[in-house]
Protein backbone atom coordinates (compact mmCIF):
# COMPACT_ATOMS: atom_id res chain seq x y z
CA UNK A 1 0.00 0.00 0.00
CA UNK A 2 1.39 3.73 -0.71
CA UNK A 3 1.07 6.89 1.47
CA UNK A 4 0.98 10.00 -0.74
CA UNK A 5 2.85 13.00 0.89
CA UNK A 6 1.64 16.05 -0.83
CA UNK A 7 4.08 19.13 -0.63
CA UNK A 8 2.28 22.71 0.03
CA UNK A 9 4.87 24.67 2.23
CA UNK A 10 6.45 26.53 -0.29
CA UNK A 11 5.94 30.80 -0.64
CA UNK A 12 5.52 30.87 -3.91
CA UNK A 13 7.85 34.00 -4.74
CA UNK A 14 8.08 33.70 -7.79
CA UNK A 15 3.86 33.52 -8.38
CA UNK A 16 3.87 36.63 -6.80
CA UNK A 17 0.25 36.01 -5.37
CA UNK A 18 0.79 38.27 -2.17
CA UNK A 19 0.01 34.27 -0.28
CA UNK A 20 1.39 30.43 -0.57
CA UNK A 21 0.76 29.33 -3.91
CA UNK A 22 -1.11 25.92 -2.93
CA UNK A 23 -4.09 28.61 -1.55
CA UNK A 24 -4.00 30.36 -4.66
CA UNK A 25 -7.33 29.92 -7.17
CA UNK A 26 -6.91 27.62 -9.52
CA UNK A 27 -10.24 26.74 -11.91
CA UNK A 28 -12.76 27.10 -8.72
CA UNK A 29 -10.53 25.53 -6.54
CA UNK A 30 -7.70 25.73 -4.45
CA UNK A 31 -4.35 24.84 -6.41
CA UNK A 32 -3.84 21.89 -4.04
CA UNK A 33 -7.15 20.72 -4.14
CA UNK A 34 -6.84 18.92 -7.44
CA UNK A 35 -3.72 17.13 -6.46
CA UNK A 36 -5.47 15.91 -3.31
CA UNK A 37 -8.66 14.95 -5.93
CA UNK A 38 -6.20 13.01 -8.00
CA UNK A 39 -4.60 10.93 -5.41
CA UNK A 40 -7.76 10.49 -3.76
CA UNK A 41 -8.61 8.39 -7.07
CA UNK A 42 -5.72 6.20 -6.27
CA UNK A 43 -6.94 2.64 -5.53
CA UNK A 44 -3.55 1.88 -3.50
CA UNK A 45 -3.29 5.13 -1.93
CA UNK A 46 -4.32 4.45 1.54
CA UNK A 47 -3.68 7.93 3.10
CA UNK A 48 -2.95 11.63 1.93
CA UNK A 49 -0.30 13.96 3.99
CA UNK A 50 -0.47 17.64 3.47
CA UNK A 51 2.57 19.55 4.46
CA UNK A 52 1.34 23.05 4.44
CA UNK A 53 2.29 26.57 5.30
CA UNK A 54 2.19 26.47 9.13
CA UNK A 55 -1.51 28.15 10.00
CA UNK A 56 -3.08 26.90 6.91
CA UNK A 57 -6.40 25.27 7.54
CA UNK A 58 -6.42 21.47 6.45
CA UNK A 59 -8.45 20.30 3.63
CA UNK A 60 -10.75 17.43 4.28
CA UNK A 61 -9.64 13.59 4.06
CA UNK A 62 -6.44 14.47 4.56
CA UNK A 63 -3.53 14.40 7.36
CA UNK A 64 -1.99 17.52 7.48
CA UNK A 65 1.25 18.82 8.85
CA UNK A 66 3.38 21.99 9.53
CA UNK A 67 5.95 22.13 6.10
CA UNK A 68 9.47 23.02 7.01
CA UNK A 69 12.06 25.97 5.63
CA UNK A 70 12.92 23.86 2.55
CA UNK A 71 10.91 21.10 0.29
CA UNK A 72 13.32 18.47 1.89
CA UNK A 73 12.10 19.79 5.71
CA UNK A 74 8.41 19.50 4.69
CA UNK A 75 8.93 15.90 2.93
CA UNK A 76 10.45 14.61 5.99
CA UNK A 77 8.03 16.12 8.30
CA UNK A 78 5.27 14.66 6.17
CA UNK A 79 7.09 11.24 6.21
CA UNK A 80 6.96 11.66 10.27
CA UNK A 81 3.35 11.68 10.37
CA UNK A 82 2.69 8.96 7.26
CA UNK A 83 1.64 5.37 8.57
CA UNK A 84 3.27 2.00 7.85
CA UNK A 85 2.70 1.58 4.25
CA UNK A 86 5.91 0.16 1.84
CA UNK A 87 5.50 2.68 -0.22
CA UNK A 88 5.92 6.53 -0.41
CA UNK A 89 4.30 8.71 -3.21
CA UNK A 90 5.63 12.57 -2.88
CA UNK A 91 4.09 14.85 -5.24
CA UNK A 92 4.16 18.85 -5.54
CA UNK A 93 1.90 20.64 -4.92
CA UNK A 94 2.97 23.02 -7.68
CA UNK A 95 1.77 20.35 -9.90
CA UNK A 96 -2.26 20.41 -10.00
CA UNK A 97 -2.37 18.99 -13.44
CA UNK A 98 -1.38 15.18 -12.16
CA UNK A 99 -3.79 13.04 -12.58
CA UNK A 100 -4.98 9.30 -10.62
CA UNK A 101 -3.78 7.49 -13.85
CA UNK A 102 -0.10 9.19 -14.18
CA UNK A 103 -0.09 8.53 -9.68
CA UNK A 104 -0.79 4.51 -10.53
CA UNK A 105 1.60 4.14 -13.58
CA UNK A 106 4.25 5.23 -11.25
CA UNK A 107 3.49 2.88 -8.44
CA UNK A 108 3.03 0.19 -10.89
CA UNK A 109 6.42 0.65 -12.16
CA UNK A 110 7.98 0.97 -8.95
CA UNK A 111 5.74 -2.51 -8.02
CA UNK A 112 7.08 -4.18 -11.44
CA UNK A 113 10.79 -3.39 -10.85
CA UNK A 114 12.27 -5.40 -7.35
CA UNK A 115 15.21 -3.84 -7.94
CA UNK A 116 14.57 -0.46 -8.14
CA UNK A 117 14.32 2.13 -5.24
CA UNK A 118 12.90 4.65 -7.00
CA UNK A 119 10.23 5.47 -9.81
CA UNK A 120 9.62 8.83 -11.03
CA UNK A 121 7.35 10.75 -13.59
CA UNK A 122 9.77 12.57 -16.49
CA UNK A 123 9.33 13.60 -19.75
CA UNK A 124 12.26 13.26 -22.44
CA UNK A 125 13.76 17.11 -23.29
CA UNK A 126 12.39 18.87 -25.84
CA UNK A 127 14.63 21.82 -25.78
CA UNK A 128 18.37 21.69 -27.14
CA UNK A 129 20.17 22.79 -23.30
CA UNK A 130 22.87 24.54 -23.29
CA UNK A 131 25.57 25.50 -20.08
CA UNK A 132 26.15 29.06 -19.94
CA UNK A 133 29.00 30.41 -17.55
CA UNK A 134 28.99 33.59 -15.52
CA UNK A 135 28.93 36.18 -18.43
CA UNK A 136 26.56 34.77 -20.93
CA UNK A 137 29.09 32.74 -23.01
CA UNK A 138 28.03 29.20 -24.01
CA UNK A 139 30.60 26.43 -22.87
CA UNK A 140 28.76 23.16 -24.10
CA UNK A 141 25.97 21.99 -25.96
CA UNK A 142 24.35 19.01 -24.25
CA UNK A 143 23.49 15.73 -25.91
CA UNK A 144 19.52 15.97 -25.96
CA UNK A 145 19.30 12.12 -26.43
CA UNK A 146 19.79 11.14 -22.96
CA UNK A 147 18.00 14.29 -21.18
CA UNK A 148 15.08 13.52 -19.16
CA UNK A 149 13.49 16.13 -17.50
CA UNK A 150 12.05 15.50 -14.41
CA UNK A 151 8.37 15.80 -12.62
CA UNK A 152 6.45 14.37 -9.62
CA UNK A 153 4.92 12.18 -8.19
CA UNK A 154 7.69 10.17 -7.27
CA UNK A 155 7.28 6.57 -5.23
CA UNK A 156 10.03 5.18 -3.25
CA UNK A 157 10.57 2.49 -1.16
CA UNK A 158 9.67 3.38 2.44
CA UNK A 159 13.48 2.45 3.93
CA UNK A 160 15.28 3.92 0.94
CA UNK A 161 13.49 7.52 1.11
CA UNK A 162 14.09 7.67 4.94
CA UNK A 163 17.79 6.72 4.80
CA UNK A 164 18.04 9.62 2.12
CA UNK A 165 16.34 11.97 4.28
CA UNK A 166 18.63 11.34 6.31
CA UNK A 167 21.57 13.16 4.32
CA UNK A 168 23.08 16.53 6.12
CA UNK A 169 21.26 19.64 6.04
CA UNK A 170 23.39 21.56 3.59
CA UNK A 171 22.60 18.26 1.26
CA UNK A 172 18.87 18.79 2.26
CA UNK A 173 18.72 21.87 1.47
CA UNK A 174 20.34 21.47 -2.28
CA UNK A 175 18.08 19.21 -3.31
CA UNK A 176 15.00 20.12 -5.61
CA UNK A 177 13.71 16.55 -5.71
CA UNK A 178 13.84 13.85 -3.49
CA UNK A 179 15.15 11.09 -6.12
CA UNK A 180 18.17 12.80 -6.47
CA UNK A 181 18.90 11.91 -2.69
CA UNK A 182 18.90 8.31 -3.87
CA UNK A 183 20.83 8.65 -6.77
CA UNK A 184 24.00 10.47 -5.15
CA UNK A 185 24.07 6.96 -2.70
CA UNK A 186 24.15 4.97 -5.45
CA UNK A 187 20.39 4.21 -5.63
CA UNK A 188 18.12 2.76 -8.95
CA UNK A 189 15.74 4.93 -10.02
CA UNK A 190 13.61 4.42 -13.24
CA UNK A 191 11.72 6.80 -15.01
CA UNK A 192 8.24 6.71 -16.01
CA UNK A 193 7.29 9.08 -19.35
CA UNK A 194 4.83 11.31 -18.53
CA UNK A 195 2.81 14.42 -20.26
CA UNK A 196 4.56 17.95 -20.25
CA UNK A 197 0.54 18.53 -19.38
CA UNK A 198 1.94 17.71 -15.72
CA UNK A 199 3.24 21.31 -15.37
CA UNK A 200 4.76 22.89 -12.71
CA UNK A 201 3.03 26.29 -12.10
CA UNK A 202 6.05 28.59 -10.97
CA UNK A 203 5.09 31.74 -12.74
CA UNK A 204 1.97 34.07 -13.94
CA UNK A 205 2.29 32.46 -17.20
CA UNK A 206 2.53 28.86 -15.94
CA UNK A 207 -0.67 29.75 -13.97
CA UNK A 208 -2.99 30.92 -17.05
CA UNK A 209 -2.09 27.98 -18.62
CA UNK A 210 -2.86 25.28 -16.05
CA UNK A 211 -6.31 27.35 -15.66
CA UNK A 212 -6.94 26.45 -19.31
CA UNK A 213 -5.81 23.45 -18.98
CA UNK A 214 -7.97 22.17 -16.28
CA UNK A 215 -11.32 23.97 -17.70
CA UNK A 216 -10.68 22.41 -20.49
CA UNK A 217 -10.63 19.17 -18.28
CA UNK A 218 -13.72 19.68 -16.34
CA UNK A 219 -15.77 20.94 -19.66
CA UNK A 220 -14.55 17.82 -20.84
CA UNK A 221 -16.19 16.04 -17.96
CA UNK A 222 -19.40 18.01 -17.74
N1 LIG B 1 7.65 23.30 -0.78
C1 LIG B 1 7.38 22.93 0.53
N2 LIG B 1 8.12 23.45 1.55
C2 LIG B 1 9.10 24.35 1.30
C3 LIG B 1 9.38 24.73 -0.04
C4 LIG B 1 8.64 24.18 -1.07
O1 LIG B 1 6.48 22.14 0.78
N3 LIG B 1 9.77 24.86 2.32
C5 LIG B 1 6.83 22.73 -1.87
C6 LIG B 1 6.03 23.80 -2.62
O2 LIG B 1 4.83 24.10 -1.92
C7 LIG B 1 5.82 23.16 -3.97
C8 LIG B 1 7.03 22.24 -4.12
O3 LIG B 1 7.65 22.15 -2.85
O4 LIG B 1 4.64 22.39 -4.04
C9 LIG B 1 8.01 22.76 -5.19
O5 LIG B 1 8.50 24.03 -4.80
P1 LIG B 1 8.38 25.35 -5.67
O6 LIG B 1 7.68 25.09 -6.94
O7 LIG B 1 9.72 25.99 -5.63
O8 LIG B 1 7.32 26.20 -4.81
P2 LIG B 1 7.58 27.46 -3.89
O9 LIG B 1 8.82 27.22 -3.07
O10 LIG B 1 6.31 27.75 -3.18
O11 LIG B 1 7.81 28.61 -4.98
P3 LIG B 1 9.01 29.68 -5.01
O12 LIG B 1 10.28 28.89 -5.06
O13 LIG B 1 8.72 30.50 -6.23
O14 LIG B 1 8.88 30.47 -3.73
MG1 LIG C 1 10.77 27.02 -4.06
Amino acid sequence: MTVALIVAAGSGERLGAGRPKALVELAGRPLLQWSIDALQDVESVTRIVVALPPGTPVPAGVTGVDGGAVRSDSVRRALAAAGEDDLVLVHDAARPLVTAKLAATVIDALRSDHDADAAIAAVPVTDTVKRVDGVGVVTETLDRSGLWAVQTPQVFRRGALERALRAPAEDLALATDDAWLIERGGGRVIVVRASDENLKVTSPLDLQVAELLLAGRRAGEA
